[in-house]
């Protein structure tokens, strides 16, 4: 690599004006100390001259005075000396001046005149010389004059060496500075620069290439982070793009990012598109001193985060971090993905009153056991009630700030925390075309009738143009609780309701997940996942040859408690995988605050003990209970070093842990133990299915998974990975915006 000629001119130049600079300083200040000193000289021995000479300028002493003057005459640069009488006539002289005398003429008779002394530096006879003239008197009057000649033409020959010394100080400085400056170049600039232009080559070429190290990492931290960034754009669009081709080249028709962000902006044209949801995508916390962030636990998260980052748009959550004030800007928002931004996230706040009564009360403790039905009874509180309201009025507020002006929003409301949100936006802004998605089942209408204010909710949902569920029997439940409540009209035919001239509809959408075509990057440190099982098992002191996953926020819906039991039951029948089959359960705390949650994770923790008291030896484990928040990068290594996955759900919507770790199993690897009460079963029939109460079940099950011939295994994973890869979220949120965006919103009431 070649450092440019202009690089080296621009040092060169820059080096030697900057010595040419001070060297003028430094010969001036020199130049100023020699003359100076021939001045004191010339003064000492005029002084010293003086009393000498005044003495002796009568006629008689001419012969002393020549010779106090001669002796005098021999000093150094002393180019000699003259004295005159007071008629300006020269008395006597030493030899070197003789030719001299003429030119200094005017300057004696003016200082015996003025009777003051007289200095310059003339230059006489092609010579630069020092002149001293000092009038001579007694009490009364001049006598005369002495004039001193120095010689001070070494002073210009010394300014001449000096000029010459600098000039060379400066060459030898001036290639030494380009030097030194060009090794640190070449050392620590252009090596890294150079290795990263490589690196950007490979990319650019679209073969896997490491990052390359840096000696200086702080120097070149922020353009290896932007490098990073843009490589891993770049393979994502690449990767976007092989596959669109890919897809186009078998006819196929998945549904991918581009696909969906070309389809909702052809559906949506520039109409803004907002997300409304409890949970935030991005969490801002503080550990100790440092702030961090983190991804929820949440398959609501999962499954919205890929349609934001596709789409662009506003979400609005609650934020609960509590360090996620100090990142929003005046109007509560910031651009996420923090390390990418690709879509607005708008924090709303809630006070503690309101979290405990909205979130923590009506959704968690009410909502939630209600819906799900699996034997937690609901509690409802009229001060959770009114919280609720309060909270959802705020939400709307929120929205109605980021909406104005704008006549035809788009709003996406997701789940039970919102149920009344859907009326509010369109009561406010009847333009704007309004869905919500239930991301948890609906029971059936004697369930539902439990909730004393079930009126107030079918009413806020109703506001909505679209309603989504996960399956069709919750969307029957929900229309058939609105047929037997409230004051509506429902077809039955077209999943249609009817209330004060406003239609909504309804409809199915089995959410998903994003399923990527290509597999992660070589680079990534998880990129051999099957050899990584022992590994993965060591760091945690368990030695085994098979391991199961589940993975869960921990919650009595999910059926953790049922599924210990089941491998308990396993391990009594079929004692040969003792020692042999380690189950990792990683379990994400959460909702804590509620009672029921928080005993649930003392006895998930004290049920894994106790079995794993009964089976364990040394170096192995039944159970390996990890209990704590995982990201989405760990668990992707417990799915795939995982033989198989347990989702024994005592009740669920969809459940996406199903859908993620079916995404995950590459190589068709891998068996799904599933419950039937997920809505995923209806989609992945290959599956096991299991009943999460049937313990003797379970245990077979697990037997079954572990033991399937190969090829059943892979064909059976082979045909899941099909429908998750057909049915993605990019299709769900496609569906969704399809069917909002075909309502007709000026005639929705029906005829007939
Ligand atoms: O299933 C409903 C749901 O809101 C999901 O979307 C999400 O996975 C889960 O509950 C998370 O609950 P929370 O936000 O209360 O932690």
């Amino acid at each position: 690599m070649r450092i440019s000629l202009r690089l080296i001119i621009s040092l060169v130049v820059g080096v030697t004006l900057l010595s040419i600079l001070f060297a003028v300083f430094q010969v001036k200040a020199e130049k100023r100390g020699l003359r100076k000193e021939l001045e004191n000289r010339a003064a000492i021995v005029g002084e010293s001259l003086e009393s000498k000479v005044a003495p002796l300028l009568d006629l008689r002493s001419r012969k002393r005075l020549q010779a106090v003057v001669t002796e005098f005459g021999d000093r150094d640069h002393l180019k000699g000396i003259a004295v005159f009488n007071k008629a300006g006539d020269s008395l006597v002289k030493t030899p070197g001046v003789a030719d001299d005398l003429q030119g200094v003429l005017p300057h004696v008779i003016q200082s015996i005149a003025t009777k003051a002394s007289y200095a310059s530096f003339t230059p006489l006879n092609g010579a630069l010389t020092h002149i001293y003239i000092l009038p001579l008197q007694n009490e009364s009057e001049v006598l005369g004059a002495l004039t001193i000649f120095h010689d001070a033409s070494f002073i210009t020959a010394e300014t001449s060496r000096l000029w010459w010394n600098t000039f060379l100080r400066a060459l030898a400085q001036a290639i030494f500075i380009v030097l030194v400056t060009l090794l640190i170049i070449r050392w620590s600039l252009m090596g890294p620069i150079a290795r990263t232009a490589k690196w950007i080559r490979e990319i650019r070429a679209g073969r896997k290439a490491e990052r390359p190290g840096f000696d200086d990492e702080d120097l070149f931290q922020p353009l290896t982070q932007e490098v990073t960034r843009l490589a891993k754009s770049l393979e994502a669009a690449r990767a976007a793009a092989e596959e669109e081709a890919r897809l186009r080249e078998n006819a196929e028709a998945h549904w991918t990012p581009e696909r969906l962000r070309v389809h909702v902006r052809s559906k949506l044209g520039d109409r803004p598109f907002f997300v409304v949801s409890n949970r935030e995508p991005y969490t801002h916390s503080y550990r100790g001193k440092t702030m961090e962030v983190t991804v929820p636990a949440s398959g609501l998260v999962t499954a919205i985060e890929p349609i934001l980052r596709t789409c662009k748009g506003t979400w609005l959550a609650h934020g609960s971090g509590d360090a996620d004030r100090q990142t929003v800007d005046e109007r509560d928002c910031l651009p996420v993905p923090p390390d990418e931004p690709q879509y607005t996230l708008k924090r709303v706040w809630l006070t503690k009153e309101e979290e405990e009564g909205y979130y923590f009360g009506f959704s968690n403790e009410g909502l939630w056991p209600l819906c799900h039905i699996a034997h937690t009874r609901p509690t409802f509180r009229a001060k959770d009630w009114e919280l609720y309201q309060a909270v959802n009025q705020k939400f709307a507020d929120a929205l109605f700030q980021e909406m104005e002006g704008v006549e035809e929003p788009v709003v996406l409301v997701q789940d039970y925390h919102f149920a009344l949100l859907p009326r509010l936006v369109k009561e406010r802004v009847p333009g704007a075309r309004v869905a919500i998605f239930w991301h948890i089942p609906w029971p059936n209408p004697e369930a539902f009738g439990i909730c004393p204010w079930q009126r107030e909710l079918l009413d806020g949902l109703l506001g909505a143009d679209l309603v989504g569920f996960h399956v069709q029997s919750h969307c029957n439940n929900f229309l058939e609780t609105v047929d037997r409540v409230i004051e509506s009209r429902v077809n039955w035919e077209r999943f249609t309701v009817e209330r004060g001239g406003h239609l909504t509809q309804v409809r199915p959408f089995p959410i998903s997940v994003a399923c990527a075509e290509t597999p992660e990057p070589a680079s990534s440190p998880h990129a051999s996942p099957y050899l990584d099982r022992a590994a993965l098992l060591k760091e945690h002191g368990v030695e085994a040859t098979y391991m199961g996953i589940g993975v869960e926020r921990v919650d009595y819906t999910k059926g953790i408690l049922e599924r210990f039991h089941g491998l308990e039951r396993f391990f009594e029948r079929y004692p040969a995988y003792l020692g042999q089959f380690t189950f990792v359960q990683i379990g994400a705390p959460s909702r804590t605050h509620i009672k029921c949650y928080h005993d649930l994770l003392g006895e998930v923790e004290a049920e894994a003990d106790r079995i794993n008291w009964r089976f364990q030896s040394s170096q192995w484990k039944p159970i390996l209970y990890l209990q704590r928040h995982h990201t989405h990068q760990e668990i992707q290594r417990y799915y795939k070093a995982a033989d198989l996955c347990m989702v024994t759900s005592l009740h669920d919507g969809m459940n996406l842990v199903a859908k993620e770790y079916v995404a995950a199993c590459e190589d068709d690897q891998g068996a799904l133990i599933l419950s039937r009460f997920t809505g995923a079963s209806r989609e992945l029939r290959d599956a096991v299915i299991v009943n999460p109460y049937d313990t003797e079940q379970l245990a077979d099950a697990i037997h079954f998974a572990l033991t399937m011939d190969p090829a059943e295994r892979s064909a059976r994973m082979h045909r899941m990975r099909q429908i998750v890869k057909n049915f993605n979220i990019y299709r769900w949120a496609a569906d969704l915006v399809t069917d909002l965006c075909e309502i007709r919103l000026d005639t929705h009431v029906e005829v007939g």
